[in-house]
């Protein structure tokens, strides 16, 4: 089962009006998406966005018979075209939970877990795009170098791509154990961490590039001020810092009323701010939550408020 992450404050942060609609952009296993129901009268409306089909399947069966809620199989990065084939305009309120459910975790099939075994795949859509596979056994390894640098912030990039092209020229790789021992042996000994496994930031590098993770939040986060109606709410909870900074920063840019430079006498740009920020500091998970769920430990949700 997936413990949904922060999961009263993602919910409350929305202030959810009961006869309101909301979109929750990744349904995962329904938990933040139940809450919100808890809080919508007879007339609200919950659209649920997923991109992983089994999620989709999932979600389906956990709101079969409530019928204010719809699921979309979904890219967030679509949210504009999944609300207009919806004949949807506007909405009260957008919130994500980014990254990988527990599910996608604990099923070694798909390939995202580094401590069970099963086919490198990684993709939440298995529909479309390449598998890491794919990506560990044809990539230059200057190519390797740099996904797991930029999308891991991993200080050994340069070390275990050079162990992936020669590992791979004498046997392709084919399972994630396999993968996650190379890694683990490319990493220094001293810099190995208790109970961190050292293939953790590789394997989220290698998971972030090939389902195009930053792509879609920039996407989503230049959608939102079209979708939210005056006065409704956007809430995301983010897990590492790659997204956090693209939620924080096109949250500050859609903020700021003026942008003209500051010996300017008056104001020539025009510009008006679309979202008042709610949390200046992201709201945390309690130590409490840390150690009842660790994979909370790096969340952080900001919450902007649609002026
Ligand atoms: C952390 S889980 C969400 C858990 C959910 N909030 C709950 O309480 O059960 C993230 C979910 O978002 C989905 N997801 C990730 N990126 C997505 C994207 N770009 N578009 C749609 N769904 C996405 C994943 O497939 C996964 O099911």
């Amino acid at each position: 089962m997936h413990i949904s992450v922060l999961y009263h404050e993602l919910i409350d942060s929305l202030n959810v009006s009961p006869n309101g609609t909301y979109v929750d952009c990744t349904g995962g296993g329904g938990g933040h998406a139940a809450l919100t129901l808890e809080k919508l009268s007879d007339n609200g409306r919950l659209i649920i966005l997923d991109r992983d089909v089994d999620a989709v399947a999932r979600l389906n069966e956990k709101f079969a018979d409530d019928k204010r809620v719809i699921i979309v199989h979904s890219n967030f990065a679509d949210i504009d075209k999944a609300l207009h084939n919806l004949g949807i305009e506007k909405v009260e309120g957008v919130y994500a939970d980014f990254g990988v459910s527990s599910f996608q975790l604990q099923d070694g099939s798909r390939g995202f877990s580094f401590r069970k075994d099963g086919p490198i795949d990684m993709r939440m859509d298995t529909s479309s795009g390449e598998p890491v596979s794919e990506v560990v056994n044809t990539f230059s390894e200057s190519n390797l170098s740099t996904i797991i640098y930029k999308y891991g912030e991993e200080r050994f990039a340069r070390n275990i791509a050079k162990a992936i092209v020669t590992r791979r020229a004498v046997k392709p790789f084919t399972n994630t154990l396999d993968l996650a021992d190379v890694v683990r042996a490319a990493v220094p000994k001293k810099y190995h961490k208790k109970g961190i496994h050292p293939a953790t930031k590789t394997f989220q590098a290698f998971r972030i590039y090939v389902n195009g993770e930053l792509e879609a939040v920039e996407a989503l986060m230049s959608k939102i001020a079209s979708i939210i109606k005056e006065k409704g709410r956007f809430a995301a909870i983010s897990f590492h810092s790659l997204e956090d900074r693209i939620v924080k920063e096109w949250l500050h840019q859609y903020s700021l009323s003026c942008i003209c430079p500051a010996e300017f006498p008056v104001c020539v740009c025009n510009k008006k701010a679309e979202f008042k920020i709610i949390n200046r500091k992201p709201i945390l998970p309690s130590e409490k939550e840390i150690a009842e769920n660790p994979l909370s430990r790096s969340a952080k949700l900001r919450v902007a408020e649609r002026v």
